[in-house]
């Protein structure tokens, strides 16, 4: 999908104040999904209203749920008692991955679905190898004809089941057929990242049977039924990330009341070890930054959760690039997932990347640049840079900006960021900047 809106970027004063957050994009997409194994109204809160949250409604009004979605408020409502059909369609289930969620509770429902593959993106392949060779082991038969999966089961077998790598997609989409399953399903080498957990809660809040045992196995015994439920999703550690690093970047102050600093430890100790001053909470809630001028380059490399996360790979590749000194990045979780690199050189960035390593030389300056962002984290990564760079940074793409965050050019517009989104007319006259009408494609909004 092809946005004509772009963002610009001008370079800002330190960005100092005081931020909510919302509910974390990767939590809410899977929690939508998981209301398919209940029949009635649930209620989400702290919502963020970005366009994966708005496809994600949309798919579940396919299927025949009512949603409701109250968007000033961050309040969602969503109706299962109709849900009646299994088929999701190809370019439905091609809008963003997370849409291959709701084949698990789709064959726990109705013993089918017919869905198609998620489609890979820039950052890699997003194979779901793991997911089916597990439900296989469940009873699912599944026949593929070219990119679409054809999906049923005469009843679910518990199965204790080992994941090779602890996939965040695989444990959800399992643990949630595994739900209604009769009998025990165990599941060796789970991801348990913050979102994980926040989809346990949830799954336990409908009446779900599910242990957490150490090392990273999930235990989960089948019930013959869950209820809807009400819940407030968990705020998003990579919003609060982003904003951590707008402030380390442009040498401010922030205050983040809400942030799970629990959930965040080695990007948090990172961020220390170049010379930031940060303040945690009472019980690990709240986080405050105060930014050094003279940061220092650290190296890190991803992996799975509480490891330093994925999605924080390139926001954080941004603040190394006028860092003293050399950073060294390995990103170990996706294959592909240094696109933006050349985009941060097109701003002046002394980067060198060698198969999944990418090396830093921090340097003095940056320069604004028209870029474009490959995915959503590397469009946070590209207006950080902005934010420091000489000049204007004209960043398009901006759709993978819209699917990740909900107005995080205003929160940052708040803190004193030089940034609009603008829309791009046909006129010559070049861009003319006007406020981003939010148009909300898929639920019914409901008067505040
Ligand atoms: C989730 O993706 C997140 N998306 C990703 O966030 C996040 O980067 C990722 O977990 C890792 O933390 C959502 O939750 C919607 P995986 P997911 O299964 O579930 C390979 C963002 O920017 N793999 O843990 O797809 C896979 O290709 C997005 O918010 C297989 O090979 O991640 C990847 O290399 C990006 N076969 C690695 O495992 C499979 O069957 C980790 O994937 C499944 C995964």
């Amino acid at each position: 999908m092809v946005s004509n809106e772009y963002i610009i970027v001008e370079k800002s004063p330190a960005l100092n104040g005081t931020v909510d957050l919302y509910g974390a994009k990767n939590a809410v997409l899977v929690i939508i999904a998981s209301l398919l194994l209940t029949r009635g109204k649930s209620r989400l809160n702290n919502v963020p209203a970005s366009d994966d949250v708005f496809a994600m409604i949309k798919l579940i009004e396919s299927l025949g749920g009512q949603a409701f979605f109250h968007v000033q408020e961050h309040v969602l409502e969503i109706d299962t008692s109709m849900v009646n059909k299994w088929q999701v369609s190809a370019q439905m289930m091609k809008k963003m991955r997370a849409s291959i969620l709701v084949m698990g509770p789709l064959v726990a429902l109705f013993g089918k679905a017919e869905v198609a593959l998620p489609g890979g993106c820039i950052i890699g392949e997003r194979a779901i190898d793991y997911h089916l060779k597990n439900f296989k082991k469940m009873g699912v038969y599944i026949d593929q004809a070219a990119d679409y999966l054809n999906i049923h089961a005469n009843g679910l077998h518990a199965q204790r089941l080992v994941l090779e790598y602890p996939s965040v997609g695989a444990t959800e989409n399992i643990m949630m057929a595994a739900t209604l399953t009769p009998g025990i399903t165990t599941i060796v080498n789970a991801a348990l990242e913050p979102e994980v957990l926040d989809l346990i809660a949830v799954l336990r809040k409908m009446g779900a049977r599910i242990d957490i045992q150490a090392p990273a196995t999930v235990v989960i015994e089948g019930v013959t039924a869950l209820h809807p439920v009400e819940h407030t999703i968990v705020v998003d550690r990579l919003e609060a990330g982003a904003l951590l690093l707008a402030a380390a970047i442009s040498g401010g102050s922030l205050a983040l009341p809400q942030a799970c600093a629990y959930t965040m430890d080695v990007f948090l100790l990172k961020l220390e070890e170049m010379g930031h001053e940060i303040v945690v909470g009472p019980h690990g809630v709240g986080i405050t930054i105060k930014a050094t001028k003279e940061p220092k380059a650290v190296s890190f490399k991803t992996a799975p959760y509480p490891g330093f996360p994925t999605d924080l790979q390139a926001p954080m590749m941004a603040a190394q690039c006028l860092a003293e000194g050399t950073s060294i990045i390995e990103e170990t979780v996706f294959e592909n997932r240094l696109v933006h690199v050349h985009e941060l050189q097109k701003m002046g960035a002394q980067i060198k990347v060698t198969h999944n390593k990418a090396t830093i030389i921090g340097v003095e300056k940056l320069y604004g640049a028209s870029v474009i962002a490959t995915d959503i984290r590397a469009s946070c990564a590209l207006v950080l840079a902005g934010l420091v760079a000489d000049g204007s940074t004209i960043m398009t793409g901006i759709h993978h900006w819209t699917r990740g965050y909900d107005g995080l050019e205003k929160k940052l517009a708040c803190l004193g960021a030089q940034i609009a989104v603008h829309t791009m007319h046909e006129s010559q006259s070049g861009f003319t900047s006007q406020e981003l009408a939010v148009d909300a494609p898929a639920a019914k909004l409901v008067s505040v």
